[in-house]
Formats: C-alpha cells, structure tokens, sequence
C-alpha cells in the first residue's frame, strides 16, 4: 500500500537531515539499534542492513559480521562511506544505492535482514517486508525496529495531526501495528518471534519475524 510518502518526498527529505542526522538521531535510537544488531547477529554473520542511512549502526556490528548496506538516498550514504573509511570497520563489506523495493540480492541470501528506523519510512512498507522475505534465507529472519503510533488516546490524535507533515518530516508517525501484524498474517512461512518496547520511554518497538523452521 503507497502513499504520498514517495521516492521523491524521501530522497528530498533525506537530502535535508544528511546534514544533522547524526547529532539529532544517533544518541536517542542507539538502543534500538544495538537491540536489533544483537537480534541479527544471533541468526548468523550475513547481514542485509537496510535503509543504513550515514551509517550510525555501523560501528556496533561484530568485526565477524559480513554487512552488506543499502539506502536510497546517496547523499546519507556518502556519509555512510566516510564512517567505513575513517574507523576502518572491517564487518562492512558494501555500502550501496538501492532501492529496498528492490533488492538486486539472490532469494535466500542473507541470514538476516535489517532495518532500523526504517519501515515507517519507506514508501510501500508491506512490499519493502516482501523484498526483505524473499533475500532472507530459511530459518533467518527480518529485524526491525521502529516507533509503532498509538492506537487511542492523546498521543494518537497528536500523532494523526503530525501525519500531514509525513513527506517533509521523511517518516509516517502514525505508523499502525496493523500493517505489519496484517503482513504477517498474510504470510504462509511468516511468525512473529518478539515484539517488545525499548528506550527510551518505550518510544521505539524491536520486531523479528521468523521465516519458516519454527
Ligand atoms: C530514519 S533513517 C534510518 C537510518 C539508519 N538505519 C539509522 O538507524 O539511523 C531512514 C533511511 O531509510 C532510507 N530509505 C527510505 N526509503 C528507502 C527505500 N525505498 N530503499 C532504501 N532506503 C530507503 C532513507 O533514505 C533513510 O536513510
């Protein structure tokens, strides 16, 4: 399901926070982060890092880790590139443009896909866990992390109003459940393995789904 947060919205949105990305989102959503990096690692050392942005996970991946990173947007990428080069992160081994609707990857590839902070973003999030499903091997699984919006209350009104603003802020902050737990149910093989809130204030959710062996 597409909506008006299309390519062209995000790579412009993007091209704006590249700038102020780090200082602005690296401290408050790290532990979301190393949250869904361990989760990853634990289902073996290929990982597909997805919407890697500048990079900020890189330097919490194992140096036994095998990362491959993608983003569409090469102006957070460049950033990504320079984080590689200046702290000589071995566990990363290609930083790519691409688009997560469609991975240029064999089915079956990876251990793990990743996305941190990045499937409230992402155009077409149900084909976005579509592609990450079909590069994921059996028995890996699809690691994300996210703020999921709330279902009642103050909250999700102020988070309806904040909506309308989706496109230039480059995220839906009124991101339901639903559309994963609804993929989920849609999917023969698919089992949601945990959901759980982190910190800070339970803001942000870990999610790993399961693909087949279970
Ligand atoms: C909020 S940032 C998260 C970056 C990083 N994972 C982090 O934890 O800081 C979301 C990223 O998703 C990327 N993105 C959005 N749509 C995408 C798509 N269709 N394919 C690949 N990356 C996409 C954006 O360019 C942006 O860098």
């Amino acid at each position: 399901m597409a909506d008006a947060l299309d390519k062209t919205a995000l790579e412009a949105a993007y091209a704006r926070w590249a700038p102020v990305y780090d200082l602005t989102f690296d401290a408050v959503m790290a532990p979301g982060r190393r949250a869904a990096i361990a989760a990853a690692e634990r289902c073996g050392p290929t990982i597909l890092d997805v919407g890697a942005g500048t990079g900020l996970e890189f330097t919490l991946f194992a140096s036994t880790s095998n990362v491959t990173a993608v983003d569409l947007s090469e102006i957070m990428l460049r950033r990504a590139r320079d984080r590689v080069l200046q702290k000589q992160l071995g566990a990363i081994n290609g930083v790519l443009v691409m688009d997560a609707l469609r991975l240029a990857f064999a089915d079956n590839t990876f251990d793990s896909t990743l996305a941190p902070y990045v499937i409230t973003v992402v155009p077409d999030p149900e084909a976005t866990l579509d592609e990450m499903w079909r590069v994921t091997r059996p028995g890996g699984e699809i690691v994300l992390v996210n703020h999921i919006g709330a279902e009642k209350g103050l909250i999700a009104t102020f988070e309806g109003w904040l909506a309308k603003h989706a496109p230039n802020l480059g995220w839906r902050p009124d991101f339901p459940w639903a559309r994963i737990g609804g993929w989920i149910e849609g999917k023969p093989g698919a089992r949601l393995i945990e959901r759980r809130t982190l910190n800070p204030f339970g803001l942000f959710s870990l999610v790993r789904i399961g693909k087949g062996e279970g």
